[in-house]
């Protein structure tokens, strides 16, 4: 480790390689605590702006360990995967300083079942639920039922595809034989939750927690379906924004008592350590939420419209976490402005999509940009041999504004959307419109 300013400065590790990560990593890199910034694998965009970028998948926890070790990183992870498969308990037990949940925590996003039954045990609002092992079982349940709206959900961790919600019960016993029979998403379809369907408004809430106390981030919107509208088949995240008008005050600590410290205290109270990002999906319904889903990381594109608004030090509060100090931790200070963010994604996404198509338009955007209202964080994008900057994935870009209101945020970030192209390029055109819409009408 290098000595500065009287402290000691620490390499950063952060997996992943998609936006949320370079967003990550573009915060961390800002702080004066932090020496040198790796990502595994990282992409186009985190190698452009001078990050190292390992060639270690997230996989591989035996190598990105010894890189780990070698380097004395502190390591924050993005995505689920790597903590459902124990990384934190393997770099924990090496004496390694790393930021998420352990493995038994993070069955709160790897088991649908297992989040049901801990909310249910812990009396933390959601949806009426019954767990199948058998298809047949689950059919006949479904045709017994009074209601033809039903939610099917695979147990395991499917890419977030593992959800159908259903408006009849020809479509649910559908959805139970694409998971339960044709084993779509293989062995996450082992078992099922039927759940009832809510009606409401849906949002993201996030905290960060050293397993005792938490810190709410700020609030934030995702929007997951592909086209405009809410129509089409749901994506990883097509934009957000931040803040959320819909939380208020009232709203907000109701969800902090309700849910997030009932989740963190029920965990403790079950013995399982959680320490990290804690992201609850969440459907408003009248004055109340109900919970749809845990994720044990920070959301993907709520990470990019959250980051920029945090004027704070993010690895203060990651410390805080990791030591179990965050009731000694300063209140986060957000910059007041609201951000946008809208995800550009290769043609076909979010089915099979095309690669390897030549992006043009971002040295424009540096350049005309850099007084730091606009961000660009990449996701799928990679620099071939000769400098050029091509896809790679299905969520290519994370185009990011500031702005005094929702409705200069949203300006700015399409008439930075208009300066990027490539081939079969698609976006929604909608990005908070209804957040607009539900201020102009209050
Ligand atoms: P999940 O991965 O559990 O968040 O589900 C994916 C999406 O399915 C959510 O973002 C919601 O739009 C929808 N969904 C999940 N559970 C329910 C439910 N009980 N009622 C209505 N919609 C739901
Ligand atoms: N934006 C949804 C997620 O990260 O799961």
């Amino acid at each position: 480790m290098l000595y500065h300013c009287g402290g000691v400065k620490m390499n950063v590790l952060v997996l992943g390689s998609g936006a949320r990560e370079h967003a990550i990593g573009w915060k961390v890199a800002n702080s004066s605590k932090v020496e040198k910034v790796f990502f595994a694998p990282g992409n186009g965009g985190t190698r452009l702006a001078g990050y190292e970028n390992l060639g270690i998948g997230i996989k591989e926890h035996d190598r990105l360990l010894r890189f780990a070790m070698e380097h004395e990183c502190l390591t924050i992870v993005g995505p689920e995967e790597p903590l459902a498969m124990g990384i934190v308990d393997l770099f924990k037990g090496n004496g390694l300083r790393i930021l998420g949940p352990s493995r038994d925590a993070a069955r709160l996003e790897s088991s649908k079942v297992w989040a049901k039954e801990f909310m249910k045990r812990h009396g933390i609002p959601t949806a009426e639920f019954k767990v199948f092992d058998e298809p047949e079982a689950a059919k006949d349940y479904i045709a017994r039922s009074k209601r033809d709206d039903v939610v099917v959900k695979a147990d395991g961790l499917a890419a977030g595809k593992g959800v159908v919600v259903c408006s009849s019960k020809a479509e649910a016993y559908n959805a139970v034989d694409m998971i339960m029979k044709d084993r779509v998403f293989g062995d996450a379809g082992n078992r099922i939750v039927l759940e009832e369907r809510l009606y409401g408004e849906e949002v993201s809430f996030i905290c960060m927690s050293d397993g005792k106390r938490i810190i709410p981030l700020a609030t934030s919107q995702d929007h997951k379906r592909v086209y405009d509208n809410d129509e089409g088949p749901n994506t990883g995240g097509m934009g957000a924004y931040s803040p959320n008008p819909i939380i208020d005050g009232k709203m907000h600590e109701w969800i902090m008592r309700n849910i997030m410290q009932k989740a963190i205290d029920g965990l403790r109270h079950d013995g399982v350590e959680f320490k990290g990002f804690l992201y609850a999906g969440l459907m408003l319904v009248g004055d109340k939420a109900y919970v749809l889903e845990f994720n044990v990381r920070l959301g993907d594109p709520e990470t990019q419209v959250i980051l920029p608004r945090l004027r704070s030090d993010l690895i203060y509060y990651v410390e805080h976490c990791i030591d179990g100090t965050l009731d000694q931790a300063e209140d986060m200070v957000w910059d007041e402005r609201v951000a946008v963010c809208v995800v550009l994604a290769s043609k076909g996404y979010p089915n099979a999509y095309e690669t390897g198509k030549v992006i043009t338009g971002l040295d424009d955007l540096n350049s005309m940009y850099s007084n730091g209202d606009h961000l660009v964080f990449h996701a799928g994008t990679k620099v071939t041999d000769d400098g050029r900057i091509v896809t790679d994935g299905g969520r290519v870009l994370s185009i990011v504004a500031l702005g005094s209101d929702m409705k200069e945020a949203i300006e700015k970030v399409y008439s930075a959307v208009n300066r990027v192209h490539w081939e079969g390029m698609h976006y929604r055109r909608d990005i908070g419109k209804r957040a607009l819409r539900y201020l102009l009408n209050r």
